[in-house]
Protein backbone atom coordinates (compact mmCIF):
# COMPACT_ATOMS: atom_id res chain seq x y z
CA UNK A 1 0.00 0.00 0.00
CA UNK A 2 1.41 3.73 -0.77
CA UNK A 3 0.38 6.00 2.02
CA UNK A 4 -2.49 8.66 0.94
CA UNK A 5 -3.02 7.89 -2.61
CA UNK A 6 -6.39 8.51 -4.60
CA UNK A 7 -6.84 8.08 -8.07
CA UNK A 8 -9.10 9.31 -10.09
CA UNK A 9 -10.18 7.33 -13.55
CA UNK A 10 -11.62 9.88 -16.19
CA UNK A 11 -13.95 8.07 -18.39
CA UNK A 12 -16.81 10.42 -19.43
CA UNK A 13 -15.81 10.73 -23.31
CA UNK A 14 -18.21 10.04 -25.27
CA UNK A 15 -16.06 6.98 -27.35
CA UNK A 16 -18.35 7.22 -30.88
CA UNK A 17 -16.13 4.80 -32.70
CA UNK A 18 -17.12 2.11 -30.67
CA UNK A 19 -20.83 2.55 -32.27
CA UNK A 20 -22.15 0.55 -29.88
CA UNK A 21 -24.93 1.47 -27.25
CA UNK A 22 -22.92 0.58 -24.55
CA UNK A 23 -20.75 2.94 -22.88
CA UNK A 24 -16.84 2.40 -23.67
CA UNK A 25 -15.64 2.14 -20.54
CA UNK A 26 -17.81 -1.28 -19.89
CA UNK A 27 -17.00 -3.26 -23.23
CA UNK A 28 -15.55 -6.26 -21.71
CA UNK A 29 -11.82 -8.01 -22.27
CA UNK A 30 -12.39 -11.49 -21.01
CA UNK A 31 -15.73 -10.82 -18.95
CA UNK A 32 -14.22 -7.64 -17.69
CA UNK A 33 -15.08 -4.20 -18.09
CA UNK A 34 -12.11 -1.87 -19.55
CA UNK A 35 -13.07 0.69 -16.68
CA UNK A 36 -12.73 -2.87 -14.19
CA UNK A 37 -9.35 -3.52 -15.76
CA UNK A 38 -7.84 0.05 -15.13
CA UNK A 39 -9.61 0.04 -11.37
CA UNK A 40 -8.35 -3.16 -10.35
CA UNK A 41 -4.95 -1.76 -11.59
CA UNK A 42 -5.26 0.94 -9.39
CA UNK A 43 -6.07 -0.81 -6.28
CA UNK A 44 -3.72 -3.59 -6.42
CA UNK A 45 -1.08 -0.20 -7.06
CA UNK A 46 -2.09 1.06 -3.38
CA UNK A 47 -4.73 3.33 -4.22
CA UNK A 48 -6.95 3.59 -1.32
CA UNK A 49 -9.84 5.65 -3.13
CA UNK A 50 -10.89 6.22 -6.49
CA UNK A 51 -12.91 9.00 -8.03
CA UNK A 52 -14.43 7.99 -11.22
CA UNK A 53 -15.49 10.75 -13.73
CA UNK A 54 -18.64 9.71 -15.66
CA UNK A 55 -20.37 11.90 -18.30
CA UNK A 56 -21.55 9.76 -21.17
CA UNK A 57 -24.23 7.18 -20.22
CA UNK A 58 -22.94 8.45 -16.95
CA UNK A 59 -26.25 6.42 -14.98
CA UNK A 60 -25.29 2.81 -16.70
CA UNK A 61 -21.48 3.57 -15.52
CA UNK A 62 -22.10 4.87 -12.03
CA UNK A 63 -24.68 1.85 -11.62
CA UNK A 64 -21.69 -0.80 -12.55
CA UNK A 65 -19.36 1.17 -10.50
CA UNK A 66 -21.53 1.11 -7.18
CA UNK A 67 -22.26 -2.47 -7.49
CA UNK A 68 -18.35 -4.07 -7.72
CA UNK A 69 -16.63 -1.32 -6.32
CA UNK A 70 -16.69 0.05 -2.75
CA UNK A 71 -15.16 3.20 -1.80
CA UNK A 72 -15.34 4.00 -5.90
CA UNK A 73 -17.55 7.62 -5.97
CA UNK A 74 -18.49 8.84 -9.08
CA UNK A 75 -18.61 12.34 -9.99
CA UNK A 76 -20.65 14.06 -13.12
CA UNK A 77 -18.96 15.99 -15.57
CA UNK A 78 -22.05 17.00 -17.72
CA UNK A 79 -20.92 18.76 -20.46
CA UNK A 80 -17.21 17.07 -21.43
CA UNK A 81 -15.06 19.86 -21.61
CA UNK A 82 -11.96 18.69 -21.86
CA UNK A 83 -9.49 16.26 -19.21
CA UNK A 84 -8.39 19.59 -17.13
CA UNK A 85 -12.06 20.12 -16.64
CA UNK A 86 -12.80 16.63 -15.84
CA UNK A 87 -10.34 16.44 -13.31
CA UNK A 88 -11.43 19.80 -11.99
CA UNK A 89 -15.06 18.48 -11.53
CA UNK A 90 -13.17 15.58 -9.38
CA UNK A 91 -10.90 18.12 -7.32
CA UNK A 92 -14.71 19.05 -5.67
CA UNK A 93 -14.20 15.59 -3.58
CA UNK A 94 -11.02 16.24 -3.09
CA UNK A 95 -10.71 19.19 -0.90
CA UNK A 96 -8.56 19.05 1.61
CA UNK A 97 -6.55 16.16 0.92
CA UNK A 98 -2.81 16.18 1.36
CA UNK A 99 -1.62 12.84 -0.48
CA UNK A 100 -0.67 12.21 -4.11
CA UNK A 101 -3.67 12.01 -6.56
CA UNK A 102 -3.14 9.82 -9.70
CA UNK A 103 -4.78 10.30 -12.96
CA UNK A 104 -5.49 7.67 -15.03
CA UNK A 105 -8.08 6.81 -18.24
CA UNK A 106 -11.08 4.52 -18.22
CA UNK A 107 -10.04 2.87 -21.24
CA UNK A 108 -6.42 1.76 -20.99
CA UNK A 109 -6.83 -1.60 -19.68
CA UNK A 110 -3.54 -3.08 -20.33
CA UNK A 111 -1.82 -1.04 -17.52
CA UNK A 112 -0.51 -3.09 -14.84
CA UNK A 113 -0.30 -3.01 -10.84
CA UNK A 114 3.90 -3.02 -10.98
CA UNK A 115 3.90 -0.23 -13.67
CA UNK A 116 1.61 2.21 -11.57
CA UNK A 117 3.46 1.26 -8.81
CA UNK A 118 6.96 2.21 -9.78
CA UNK A 119 5.31 5.48 -11.57
CA UNK A 120 3.95 6.51 -8.13
CA UNK A 121 6.99 5.62 -5.94
CA UNK A 122 9.51 7.43 -8.47
CA UNK A 123 7.20 10.16 -8.46
CA UNK A 124 7.23 10.47 -4.29
CA UNK A 125 11.17 9.36 -3.91
CA UNK A 126 11.67 12.11 -6.59
CA UNK A 127 9.72 14.83 -4.63
CA UNK A 128 7.84 16.00 -7.29
CA UNK A 129 4.93 18.09 -7.67
CA UNK A 130 3.65 16.77 -10.79
CA UNK A 131 4.93 13.79 -13.03
CA UNK A 132 3.51 12.74 -16.01
CA UNK A 133 4.45 9.42 -17.56
CA UNK A 134 5.34 9.36 -21.59
CA UNK A 135 6.45 6.99 -23.95
CA UNK A 136 8.24 6.78 -27.21
CA UNK A 137 6.05 5.61 -30.16
CA UNK A 138 7.50 4.98 -33.83
CA UNK A 139 3.91 6.47 -34.76
CA UNK A 140 3.25 9.00 -32.01
CA UNK A 141 0.42 10.56 -34.33
CA UNK A 142 -2.88 11.89 -32.37
CA UNK A 143 -1.26 11.94 -29.57
CA UNK A 144 -0.36 14.64 -27.37
CA UNK A 145 3.22 15.26 -27.33
CA UNK A 146 6.27 15.64 -24.99
CA UNK A 147 8.54 18.72 -25.09
CA UNK A 148 11.78 19.30 -23.25
CA UNK A 149 14.42 21.79 -23.13
CA UNK A 150 18.34 22.01 -23.84
CA UNK A 151 18.58 20.25 -20.33
CA UNK A 152 15.97 17.34 -20.85
CA UNK A 153 13.36 18.54 -18.67
CA UNK A 154 9.94 18.76 -19.71
CA UNK A 155 8.70 22.20 -20.03
CA UNK A 156 4.90 21.41 -21.93
CA UNK A 157 2.70 18.64 -23.67
CA UNK A 158 1.44 20.18 -27.02
CA UNK A 159 -1.47 18.21 -28.48
CA UNK A 160 -1.59 17.13 -31.52
CA UNK A 161 -4.21 19.79 -32.85
CA UNK A 162 -1.82 22.48 -31.54
CA UNK A 163 1.40 21.17 -32.81
CA UNK A 164 3.40 22.52 -35.87
CA UNK A 165 4.97 19.93 -38.42
CA UNK A 166 8.44 20.19 -36.25
CA UNK A 167 6.36 19.34 -32.85
CA UNK A 168 4.72 16.43 -34.81
CA UNK A 169 8.14 14.67 -35.95
CA UNK A 170 8.58 14.26 -31.48
CA UNK A 171 8.10 10.72 -30.98
CA UNK A 172 7.81 11.01 -26.87
CA UNK A 173 4.38 11.22 -26.22
CA UNK A 174 1.70 11.85 -23.67
CA UNK A 175 0.20 8.35 -21.96
CA UNK A 176 -1.94 10.63 -20.11
CA UNK A 177 -1.39 9.48 -16.82
CA UNK A 178 -0.09 11.44 -14.06
CA UNK A 179 0.55 11.71 -10.31
CA UNK A 180 0.06 14.94 -8.60
CA UNK A 181 0.74 16.18 -5.30
CA UNK A 182 -2.48 17.49 -4.57
CA UNK A 183 -1.72 19.61 -1.59
CA UNK A 184 1.40 21.64 -3.67
CA UNK A 185 -0.08 21.43 -6.99
CA UNK A 186 -3.22 20.45 -6.77
CA UNK A 187 -4.84 23.93 -7.17
CA UNK A 188 -3.42 24.05 -10.69
CA UNK A 189 -6.09 22.60 -12.55
CA UNK A 190 -8.16 25.42 -11.50
CA UNK A 191 -5.40 27.58 -14.00
CA UNK A 192 -6.38 25.19 -16.96
CA UNK A 193 -8.00 27.27 -19.77
CA UNK A 194 -8.87 26.33 -22.86
CA UNK A 195 -7.07 28.75 -25.46
CA UNK A 196 -6.13 25.94 -27.90
CA UNK A 197 -7.64 24.58 -31.23
CA UNK A 198 -10.32 22.55 -29.81
CA UNK A 199 -11.79 25.22 -27.12
CA UNK A 200 -11.12 22.47 -24.54
CA UNK A 201 -9.66 22.38 -21.03
CA UNK A 202 -6.44 20.79 -21.50
CA UNK A 203 -5.56 18.54 -18.62
CA UNK A 204 -1.97 18.62 -20.10
CA UNK A 205 -1.47 22.54 -19.70
CA UNK A 206 -0.79 21.47 -15.91
CA UNK A 207 2.72 20.76 -16.97
CA UNK A 208 3.49 24.09 -18.17
CA UNK A 209 1.61 26.06 -15.33
CA UNK A 210 3.73 23.91 -13.15
CA UNK A 211 6.86 24.83 -14.75
CA UNK A 212 6.07 28.47 -14.79
CA UNK A 213 5.56 28.41 -10.99
CA UNK A 214 8.69 26.67 -10.41
CA UNK A 215 7.41 23.15 -9.58
CA UNK A 216 8.75 20.22 -9.66
CA UNK A 217 7.61 18.67 -12.97
CA UNK A 218 8.99 15.25 -13.47
CA UNK A 219 9.10 13.12 -16.90
CA UNK A 220 8.83 9.30 -16.24
CA UNK A 221 9.17 7.35 -19.21
CA UNK A 222 7.06 3.89 -19.83
CA UNK A 223 9.21 0.51 -21.03
CA UNK A 224 6.28 -1.48 -22.20
CA UNK A 225 4.43 1.06 -24.34
CA UNK A 226 1.40 -1.47 -25.27
CA UNK A 227 0.52 -1.10 -21.27
CA UNK A 228 -1.11 2.45 -22.32
CA UNK A 229 -2.67 1.00 -25.29
CA UNK A 230 -6.35 3.11 -25.50
CA UNK A 231 -9.14 1.55 -27.01
CA UNK A 232 -11.45 3.20 -29.08
CA UNK A 233 -12.45 0.61 -31.23
CA UNK A 234 -13.39 -2.42 -31.79
CA UNK A 235 -10.45 -3.06 -34.07
CA UNK A 236 -8.29 -2.01 -30.53
CA UNK A 237 -11.17 -4.45 -28.55
CA UNK A 238 -9.62 -6.91 -30.63
CA UNK A 239 -5.90 -6.53 -30.33
CA UNK A 240 -5.73 -5.53 -26.82
CA UNK A 241 -7.36 -9.30 -25.86
CA UNK A 242 -4.76 -10.30 -28.29
CA UNK A 243 -2.13 -8.95 -26.13
CA UNK A 244 -4.00 -9.65 -22.93
CA UNK A 245 -3.92 -13.07 -24.56
CA UNK A 246 -0.22 -13.18 -25.16
CA UNK A 247 1.10 -11.48 -21.94
CA UNK A 248 -0.95 -14.23 -19.86
CA UNK A 249 0.49 -17.19 -21.76
CA UNK A 250 3.92 -16.11 -21.86
CA UNK A 251 3.40 -15.96 -18.12
CA UNK A 252 2.04 -19.45 -17.88
CA UNK A 253 4.99 -20.63 -19.85
CA UNK A 254 7.29 -19.26 -17.52
CA UNK A 255 5.75 -20.49 -14.12
CA UNK A 256 5.96 -24.46 -16.07
CA UNK A 257 2.67 -24.64 -18.07
CA UNK A 258 2.57 -26.03 -21.47
CA UNK A 259 0.38 -24.14 -23.91
CA UNK A 260 0.68 -26.27 -27.24
CA UNK A 261 -0.71 -23.74 -28.99
CA UNK A 262 -1.18 -19.86 -27.95
CA UNK A 263 -2.58 -19.02 -30.76
CA UNK A 264 -6.00 -20.61 -30.23
CA UNK A 265 -5.49 -20.69 -25.93
CA UNK A 266 -7.58 -17.79 -24.14
CA UNK A 267 -7.10 -17.71 -20.63
CA UNK A 268 -8.14 -15.05 -18.22
CA UNK A 269 -5.75 -13.41 -16.37
CA UNK A 270 -7.67 -14.31 -13.22
CA UNK A 271 -6.89 -17.94 -14.08
CA UNK A 272 -4.61 -19.38 -12.07
CA UNK A 273 -2.35 -23.03 -13.21
CA UNK A 274 -0.29 -25.27 -11.48
CA UNK A 275 3.13 -26.36 -13.00
CA UNK A 276 3.35 -29.20 -15.08
CA UNK A 277 -0.56 -28.83 -16.42
CA UNK A 278 -0.65 -29.39 -20.28
CA UNK A 279 -3.31 -26.69 -22.13
CA UNK A 280 -4.26 -28.37 -25.72
CA UNK A 281 -5.32 -26.35 -28.22
CA UNK A 282 -8.96 -24.15 -28.58
CA UNK A 283 -9.41 -24.19 -24.64
CA UNK A 284 -11.17 -21.28 -23.74
CA UNK A 285 -10.55 -20.27 -19.58
CA UNK A 286 -12.95 -16.91 -18.78
CA UNK A 287 -13.63 -15.61 -15.42
CA UNK A 288 -11.74 -16.51 -12.05
CA UNK A 289 -10.29 -19.95 -12.19
CA UNK A 290 -8.25 -22.33 -10.21
CA UNK A 291 -6.10 -25.07 -12.27
CA UNK A 292 -3.88 -27.49 -10.14
CA UNK A 293 -0.90 -29.15 -11.24
CA UNK A 294 -0.85 -32.14 -14.14
CA UNK A 295 -3.68 -31.90 -14.80
CA UNK A 296 -4.42 -32.11 -18.99
CA UNK A 297 -7.19 -29.44 -20.42
CA UNK A 298 -8.55 -29.56 -24.17
CA UNK A 299 -8.51 -29.68 -26.73
CA UNK A 300 -11.72 -27.72 -26.83
CA UNK A 301 -12.62 -27.32 -22.99
CA UNK A 302 -14.51 -24.46 -22.22
CA UNK A 303 -14.23 -23.11 -18.16
CA UNK A 304 -16.95 -20.42 -17.79
CA UNK A 305 -15.61 -19.24 -14.08
CA UNK A 306 -15.75 -20.20 -10.70
CA UNK A 307 -14.00 -23.74 -11.42
CA UNK A 308 -11.37 -25.25 -9.14
CA UNK A 309 -9.94 -27.88 -10.49
CA UNK A 310 -7.66 -29.70 -8.76
CA UNK A 311 -4.33 -31.51 -9.57
CA UNK A 312 -4.31 -34.84 -11.96
CA UNK A 313 -7.58 -34.03 -13.78
CA UNK A 314 -8.43 -34.64 -17.23
CA UNK A 315 -11.27 -32.34 -18.92
CA UNK A 316 -11.02 -33.12 -22.44
CA UNK A 317 -13.02 -32.50 -25.64
CA UNK A 318 -16.43 -29.83 -25.92
CA UNK A 319 -16.33 -30.21 -22.06
CA UNK A 320 -18.07 -27.37 -20.69
CA UNK A 321 -17.49 -26.32 -17.13
CA UNK A 322 -19.35 -23.56 -14.96
CA UNK A 323 -18.75 -22.63 -10.71
CA UNK A 324 -17.77 -26.33 -10.27
CA UNK A 325 -15.25 -27.86 -8.20
CA UNK A 326 -13.34 -31.17 -9.82
CA UNK A 327 -11.26 -33.19 -6.95
CA UNK A 328 -8.05 -34.58 -8.07
CA UNK A 329 -7.45 -37.35 -10.46
CA UNK A 330 -10.90 -37.16 -12.21
CA UNK A 331 -11.63 -37.55 -15.48
CA UNK A 332 -14.48 -35.34 -17.41
CA UNK A 333 -12.70 -36.34 -21.18
CA UNK A 334 -15.42 -35.94 -23.60
CA UNK A 335 -18.56 -34.09 -24.46
CA UNK A 336 -19.93 -32.80 -21.36
CA UNK A 337 -21.66 -30.39 -19.06
CA UNK A 338 -20.47 -29.91 -15.06
CA UNK A 339 -22.44 -26.94 -13.78
CA UNK A 340 -22.61 -25.39 -10.14
CA UNK A 341 -21.75 -28.70 -9.14
CA UNK A 342 -18.46 -30.63 -6.53
CA UNK A 343 -17.40 -33.60 -8.32
CA UNK A 344 -15.03 -35.61 -5.70
CA UNK A 345 -11.42 -37.81 -6.42
CA UNK A 346 -11.45 -40.54 -8.77
CA UNK A 347 -14.42 -39.52 -10.48
CA UNK A 348 -15.10 -40.77 -13.65
CA UNK A 349 -17.63 -39.11 -15.81
CA UNK A 350 -18.67 -40.85 -19.30
CA UNK A 351 -18.68 -38.88 -22.44
CA UNK A 352 -22.13 -37.02 -22.83
CA UNK A 353 -23.00 -36.13 -18.98
CA UNK A 354 -25.24 -33.75 -18.77
CA UNK A 355 -25.85 -32.10 -15.39
CA UNK A 356 -28.85 -30.06 -15.53
CA UNK A 357 -28.70 -27.59 -13.08
CA UNK A 358 -31.10 -24.93 -14.65
CA UNK A 359 -35.03 -24.54 -14.72
CA UNK A 360 -35.99 -22.60 -17.34
CA UNK A 361 -39.35 -21.59 -15.56
CA UNK A 362 -38.41 -20.51 -12.09
CA UNK A 363 -35.03 -19.46 -13.02
CA UNK A 364 -33.50 -21.61 -10.10
CA UNK A 365 -30.05 -23.25 -10.51
CA UNK A 366 -29.68 -26.23 -8.22
CA UNK A 367 -26.56 -28.47 -7.32
CA UNK A 368 -24.99 -31.50 -8.11
CA UNK A 369 -22.48 -33.41 -6.20
CA UNK A 370 -21.19 -36.34 -7.28
CA UNK A 371 -18.51 -37.93 -4.48
CA UNK A 372 -15.30 -40.01 -4.64
CA UNK A 373 -14.92 -42.74 -6.38
CA UNK A 374 -18.28 -42.86 -8.54
CA UNK A 375 -18.67 -43.62 -12.11
CA UNK A 376 -21.23 -41.79 -14.20
CA UNK A 377 -22.16 -43.83 -17.64
CA UNK A 378 -21.99 -42.19 -21.07
CA UNK A 379 -25.55 -39.80 -21.92
CA UNK A 380 -26.15 -40.12 -18.37
CA UNK A 381 -28.18 -36.55 -17.00
CA UNK A 382 -28.40 -35.36 -13.75
CA UNK A 383 -31.26 -33.45 -12.88
CA UNK A 384 -30.33 -31.55 -10.12
CA UNK A 385 -30.61 -30.93 -7.07
CA UNK A 386 -28.78 -34.04 -6.89
CA UNK A 387 -25.92 -36.45 -4.84
CA UNK A 388 -24.30 -39.37 -6.01
CA UNK A 389 -23.35 -41.50 -3.11
CA UNK A 390 -19.53 -43.24 -3.04
CA UNK A 391 -18.41 -45.83 -5.28
CA UNK A 392 -21.78 -45.03 -6.69
CA UNK A 393 -22.56 -46.52 -10.40
CA UNK A 394 -24.53 -45.13 -12.78
CA UNK A 395 -25.96 -46.82 -15.90
CA UNK A 396 -24.82 -45.36 -19.24
CA UNK A 397 -28.05 -43.32 -21.23
CA UNK A 398 -29.84 -43.07 -17.88
CA UNK A 399 -31.74 -39.28 -16.94
CA UNK A 400 -31.16 -39.00 -12.64
CA UNK A 401 -33.69 -37.39 -10.84
CA UNK A 402 -33.04 -38.92 -7.46
CA UNK A 403 -30.19 -39.30 -5.27
CA UNK A 404 -27.89 -42.29 -5.74
CA UNK A 405 -26.40 -43.93 -2.27
CA UNK A 406 -23.12 -45.24 -1.85
CA UNK A 407 -22.05 -48.40 -3.98
CA UNK A 408 -25.43 -48.25 -5.86
CA UNK A 409 -26.04 -48.76 -9.02
CA UNK A 410 -28.77 -46.56 -10.66
CA UNK A 411 -29.74 -46.92 -13.99
CA UNK A 412 -33.23 -45.30 -15.48
CA UNK A 413 -33.17 -47.29 -19.49
CA UNK A 414 -35.71 -49.40 -20.61
CA UNK A 415 -34.44 -52.95 -20.59
CA UNK A 416 -33.04 -53.96 -23.99
CA UNK A 417 -35.61 -55.54 -26.49
CA UNK A 418 -33.83 -58.59 -28.92
CA UNK A 419 -36.27 -59.70 -31.47
CA UNK A 420 -34.68 -62.78 -32.79
CA UNK A 421 -34.83 -63.23 -36.92
CA UNK A 422 -36.66 -60.36 -37.27
CA UNK A 423 -34.56 -59.38 -39.90
CA UNK A 424 -35.28 -62.32 -42.17
C1 LIG B 1 -5.31 12.75 -24.12
C2 LIG B 1 -4.20 13.76 -23.86
C3 LIG B 1 -3.04 13.47 -24.81
C4 LIG B 1 -2.55 12.05 -24.59
C5 LIG B 1 -3.71 11.06 -24.76
C6 LIG B 1 -3.27 9.68 -24.32
C7 LIG B 1 -5.33 15.81 -23.19
C8 LIG B 1 -5.73 17.16 -23.59
N1 LIG B 1 -4.71 15.10 -24.11
O1 LIG B 1 -5.77 12.96 -25.44
O2 LIG B 1 -1.97 14.38 -24.56
O3 LIG B 1 -1.52 11.76 -25.51
O4 LIG B 1 -4.83 11.42 -23.92
O5 LIG B 1 -4.28 8.75 -24.61
O6 LIG B 1 -5.53 15.44 -22.05
N2 LIG B 1 -12.39 12.55 -20.68
C9 LIG B 1 -13.27 12.97 -19.73
N3 LIG B 1 -13.86 14.20 -19.87
C10 LIG B 1 -13.57 15.01 -20.89
C11 LIG B 1 -12.65 14.57 -21.87
C12 LIG B 1 -12.08 13.34 -21.72
O7 LIG B 1 -13.56 12.26 -18.76
O8 LIG B 1 -14.15 16.11 -20.95
C13 LIG B 1 -11.76 11.24 -20.52
C14 LIG B 1 -12.06 10.27 -21.67
O9 LIG B 1 -13.19 9.48 -21.39
C15 LIG B 1 -10.78 9.44 -21.72
C16 LIG B 1 -9.70 10.39 -21.22
O10 LIG B 1 -10.37 11.42 -20.53
O11 LIG B 1 -10.85 8.33 -20.87
C17 LIG B 1 -8.85 10.95 -22.33
O12 LIG B 1 -9.66 11.70 -23.20
P1 LIG B 1 -9.49 11.64 -24.77
O13 LIG B 1 -10.57 12.43 -25.39
O14 LIG B 1 -9.33 10.24 -25.20
O15 LIG B 1 -8.13 12.42 -24.92
P2 LIG B 1 -7.09 12.32 -26.10
O16 LIG B 1 -7.53 13.23 -27.17
O17 LIG B 1 -6.85 10.91 -26.44
MG1 LIG C 1 -7.83 9.04 -26.12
Amino acid sequence: MIKDLKTVVLAAGKGTRMKSKTPKVLHEIFNKPLLARVLDAVISAGSSENIVVVGHMADVVEEYVSKNYENTPCVLQKEQLGTGHALKIASEKLKGFKGNILVVCGDTPLITPKTLMEFVKFHISNNSDITVMTAFFDNPTGYGRILRNENGDITSIVEEKDASEDIKKIKEINTGIYCINWESAGFGVDEIKNENAQKEYYLTDLIKWGVSCSKKVSPYVLKSSDEIFGINSKLHLSTATKIMQKRKLNELMEQGITIVDPDTTYISPETEIGEDTIILPNVVLEGRNIIGKDCKIGPFSHLRGNCKIEDFVKIGNFVELKNATVQSHTNICHLSYVGDSCVGQNVNIGAGTITANYDSRTKVKSKTEIKNNASIGSNTVLVAPVEIGEHALIGAGSVITKSVKENSLALTRSPQKEVQNYVK
